[in-house]
């Protein structure tokens, strides 16, 4: 799939040409089946992002039907400043009117990632009635990426065995010892890509040379790179702010 290169000024006109993205896609959703799944990614990269959504444009969502999941976690209370749930509480859940009930949140235990990621698949089987990603039909609407400039999304690390899994939505990882929590939770590659839409948000000069190895020549890495495995069934966007594109072939 040729993945929708956009490139912005900043940061925020990227996060505002995310934002409404998302509120496209949850409409058109809302409109055609009564709800919208919305997986959230973790970094800092989408706070303006959740922000806008949370106060600009929050009335242009239709927040009762949309239902919010995370693409991973780190495995720290919810109040820890690690926390993805806690960076998505403060910017966007503190703010929009979205039910508590279609917030599925990992349900982290710190110090054992495998009972978090069994909780959280069991969440998402649950509200998808499915077991495992390969029994068809159970798929997430829209999925926000960050990409890490060793090429990881989500909290799928390059090497990690996690990636050949075929049939689990949610896996237990550890981060690679560079990082400061690395017991993670994350979605794995085949519960991203059963995704209709998969939206990556890359901004900074830190990220102009992975951007480059991936969006330059993705078939060479996609053996190799999390971040370049990743095809949803419908539509795979990545908007760049201009820095992070300066590499990319013209
Ligand atoms: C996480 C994210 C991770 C993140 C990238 C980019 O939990 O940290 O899911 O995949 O999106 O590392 O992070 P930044 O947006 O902070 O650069």
């Amino acid at each position: 799939m040729k993945p929708d290169v956009r490139v912005y000024p900043d940061l925020e006109a990227l996060s505002r040409g995310a934002a409404e993205l998302v509120i496209d896609a949850a409409k058109t959703c809302v409109r055609r089946k009564g709800f919208f799944t919305l997986v959230l990614s973790g970094g800092a990269t989408p706070k303006r992002l959740y922000t806008l959504l949370g106060e600009e444009y929050r009335d242009q969502m239709p927040w009762h039907s949309t239902h919010i999941f995370w693409g991973d976690e780190r495995n720290t209370p919810q109040t820890s400043l690690e926390s993805n749930y806690r960076m998505a509480y403060e910017t966007l859940i503190s703010k929009a009117p979205i039910p508590v009930e279609n917030i599925h949140s990992v349900p982290t235990t710190p110090g054992n990632p495998e009972s978090a990621a069994q909780a959280y698949e069991k969440i998402i089987g649950d509200f998808f009635q499915t077991k495992s990603v390969d029994a068809g039909g159970a798929s997430f609407d829209f999925v926000l990426l960050g990409l890490g400039s060793d090429g990881h999304t989500a909290s799928l690390f390059p090497g990690d065995p996690i990636l050949d899994e075929k049939s689990r939505w949610v896996c237990a990882v550890h981060a690679p010892p560079t990082y400061q929590t690395r017991e993670r939770i994350t979605l794995t590659l085949p519960a991203i890509n059963s995704a209709d839409q998969a939206v990556f948000m890359v901004s900074g000069s830190g990220k102009k040379e992975i951007v480059k190895t991936i969006l330059n020549d993705p078939a060479r890495v996609r053996k190799k790179l999390p971040a370049a495995m990743i095809q949803p069934k419908e539509e795979l966007k990545w908007l760049l702010d201009t820095i992070a594109a300066e590499e990319l072939k013209k």
